[in-house]
């Protein structure tokens, strides 16, 4: 008290009132614009100057006139000069630079005189509902001196607590306009500290997380590689507020990018301790050159926020992704053998016969033609050559796909076919005849990733060659079922003969890829497409509108698994995550089929060699796969026990109406005596209801201790737990819950 008493008869102290009067006064002008969902709310208020700042982020107040009152608790600025913010612009909706601004930026410019200053300001807002779910707020910003404008565009998902949030750059400047950057979203978070958990790869080990405690500066999280953009950094990531949130506790954010290339996330912890997020495409080597009257929209950037932990969290997000944005997201997927691993490159007509007849015996849906079966003048027997040249090989194949697919009929199996449609080897047809259709430096050596370049998907041509690949497979083959589009090679030597502005050439590649995509989808909408990167090196929100699944890695050994499928769980849904049983590792085919009936189950192993025994139990497991799958697909997913934590990892998925269930565990640790000794918690079920537990997916001549007459109520098996009786014995077990009736 004293200490303010005597602020207050200090003339800087007067001053500092009389602010704060001025600023009461004109309270009443400034306009609040919340976007509240179910549970959160994301609250921008206009001020007196027209700034459109975040005045809050988090859980939404019970009363929302009390918004306004949030930032006035805030004391975080020194006392000395009631300020802290030197700018009024750190908590910007969309921070411009080059006018005030000190912090990282969300937008910068040179303008068609030459001048690189930009101060955008509140001009208008609408809010338009879609549906009772969704809406869409609009904001109108304009800088005050140029004729230069941005839309912020924030679209909310009521039930799922989800917000896409992009914006739309135009000018009416008397010359073209370079945007410097250009991001999609610009958040403000308040809270203690801030923890980040991001990922980090390679070919192999996807999704490896991090997780450390944000400090003041910027951290940058992103990509340069053009194509196969994710293969180092994947664009998700979550922040936690205050502490690390767990399964079930504390405030997290989940962050991705709705972009198939370069991409780029700042973090920064500014002088208030505040986290500005800004994120967006990567504006490396991709200054863009803006004309009068156009348009420049960026990508969404998608966010939901959690205050009950990352399940919680990650079960909105997976919700979402089921209802609105996945291609087929509420539907099922196929079963299938592939034959990558079990041939290569090595196979004929006759061979591939003998594997449609594995197929039929294995049970699955479908066949899966991979990598090789193209290309004469340099056959496709390895992986240096006949990339681009998409014809069948006349040796292997004397009777064509078309044939193949036939037959694949007959036997009562789908067929389907692996294409490399962006890539081409130097050593093809395609290079000798189009070069300049290809992504290399006119004057300087070239350099390969898997032997291979990028055709450049910026020029037209290239795109009508790219759609024409799919679209003759379909033409020669009505009865194709399912198109594996993989993309093993990053862009080096980024230059386009094509294009006469280069630092475009990043956008225009993934925007090239996307309208090859969307003429794909508008004639073929409802065959089933695989998302491969050599793994997981491209997956991401905006690419799985045209995607009905994704391959999240070459590495199948089921240990390895078990970790990589945990970490993308907790942004894509299970639906999605295309899961094979091969000969990785030393597990036993039980373990590595287990493993992969979390997701879409699918074989690449050559069935002909399996034992009795072991096809049995892959046989048995399709049937009884088939009879679980909709509820990996479509029930909640609910992490039990952390492989990073615990002996046993244990994932469960609830139907919606929770009357039945399945659980996976597996020990994942080796050392002695080591197994389930306490009993695993279960989520998600009704605490009333009573339920059985059997043990599924058992091996031939294997007995379960598992009693499933016995009775639990949810409250028993939430409370107290299971024990699945994981052991050295019983490495992996699958459990069925069912209600009792
Ligand atoms: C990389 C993919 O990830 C593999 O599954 C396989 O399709 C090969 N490419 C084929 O070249």
């Amino acid at each position: 008290m004293k200490k303010i008493y005597k602020y207050i008869i200090s003339p800087t102290c007067i001053l500092t009132s009389l602010f704060a009067v001025l600023a009461q006064i004109t309270f009443a002008q400034t306009v609040t614009i919340p976007v509240e969902t179910a549970n959160n709310a994301l609250v921008l208020q206009v001020d007196k100057g027209k700034d459109v700042n975040t005045v809050y982020f988090g859980t939404k107040l019970a009363n929302a006139a009390e918004y306004d009152q949030v930032t006035g608790v805030y004391k975080q600025f020194c006392v000395c000069n009631g300020t802290g913010d030197y700018t009024g612009l750190l908590s910007s909706a969309y921070t411009p630079s080059g006018s005030r601004n000190l912090a990282e930026p969300a937008i910068t410019v040179t303008h068609a005189d030459g001048n690189n200053s930009l101060d955008l300001k509140y001009v208008s807002h609408n809010v338009t509902k879609i549906s009772d779910d969704v809406s869409l707020l609009s904001i109108v910003l304009k800088d005050p001196v140029y004729d230069f404008e941005v839309t912020l565009y924030y679209k909310s998902y009521f039930k799922n607590d989800v917000i896409e949030q992009w914006s739309v750059i135009k000018h009416h400047e008397k010359g073209n306009v370079t945007l410097n950057k250009f991001a999609s979203a610009n958040l403000y978070l308040k809270a203690k500290s801030f923890w980040l958990r991001q990922y980090h790869g390679d070919w192999g080990k996807e999704m490896q997380p991090e997780e450390t405690r944000i400090t003041h500066g910027i951290k940058t999280i992103d990509t340069k590689l053009g194509a196969r953009a994710n293969l180092f950094e994947p664009s998700v990531f979550m922040v936690s507020f205050d502490k690390p949130a767990t399964e079930d506790e504390g405030n997290v954010l989940y962050g991705a990018m709705e972009w198939s290339g370069n991409f780029r996330v700042d973090l920064e912890l500014d002088p208030l301790d505040n986290l500005k997020i800004i994120a967006g495409i990567n504006n490396f080597a991709s200054a863009y050159t803006l004309k009068p009257g156009e348009d420049f929209t960026t990508p969404a950037f998608l966010y939901t926020f959690s205050d009950k932990g990352k399940g919680d969290a990650s079960r909105k997000l997976q919700s979402w992704a089921r209802n609105y944005k996945l291609m087929d997201g509420k539907g099922s997927r196929l079963t299938l053998l592939n034959n990558w691993e079990s041939t290569f490159f090595d196979f004929n007509e006759s061979r591939l016969s003998g594997l449609l007849q594995d197929t039929k015996k294995l049970g699955v849906d479908l066949f899966l033609l991979d990598d090789g079966w193209f290309a004469n003048k340099y056959p496709r027997n390895d992986d240096h050559a006949g990339l681009g040249d998409w014809q069948e090989n006349r040796k292997k194949l004397p009777n064509g796909i078309a044939s193949l697919v036939k037959e694949a009929q007959n036997d009562g199996v789908k067929f389907g076919i692996w294409i490399e449609p962006e890539m081409v080897n130097p050593k093809s047809r395609l290079y000798e005849t189009h070069p300049d259709w290809v992504i290399k430096q006119p004057k300087r050596d070239e350099y390969y990733y898997r032997n291979q370049l990028v055709l450049d998907l910026s020029n037209p041509q290239v795109q009508d060659f790219v759609f024409s690949i799919v679209d003759s497979l379909f033409i020669k083959s009505p009865g194709l079922a399912y198109i594996k589009w993989d993309c093993n090679a990053v862009i080096y030597n980024a230059y386009s003969a094509h294009l006469q502005n280069q630092s475009h050439l990043y956008i225009e590649y993934v925007r090239g890829l996307y309208k090859v995509l969307e003429r794909v989808r508008a004639k073929y909408p409802a065959v089933p497409m695989m998302l491969c990167s050599g793994g997981g090196g491209r997956v991401d929100y905006a690419a799985l509108q045209y995607f009905t699944e994704f391959w999240p890695s070459d590495n199948t050994e089921p240990m390895e698994r078990i970790f990589i499928q945990w970490e993308y769980s907790y942004f894509y849904p299970a639906l999605i995550s295309a899961n094979h049983v091969t000969d990785w590792g030393k597990q036993p085919i039980k373990f590595r089929t287990d493993v992969a009936m979390m997701g879409r189950l699918g074989f690449d192993i050559p069935v002909s060699k399996l034992s009795g025994n072991d096809l049995q139990f892959c046989q048995e497991a399709v049937k009884t796969y088939n009879t679980v799958k909709q509820i990996i697909f479509q029930g909640e997913q609910y992490r039990l026990s952390d492989p990073r934590e615990q002996s046993v990892a244990s994932v469960m998925y609830v139907d919606s109406v929770k009357t039945s269930g399945v659980i996976f565990n597996y020990l994942v640790n080796n050392r002695f005596d080591e197994g389930s000794k306490l009993p695993i918690r279960l989520k998600g079920l009704d605490p009333v209801k009573k339920y059985t537990i059997k043990e599924i997916n058992l091996y031939p001549g294997i007995v379960s201790p598992i009693d499933s007459a016995k009775s639990y109520s949810g409250d028993f098996l939430m409370r107290i737990g299971f024990n699945p009786e994981v052991n050295a014995g019983r490495t992996s077990v699958v459990l069925q819950i069912n209600e009792s009736r």
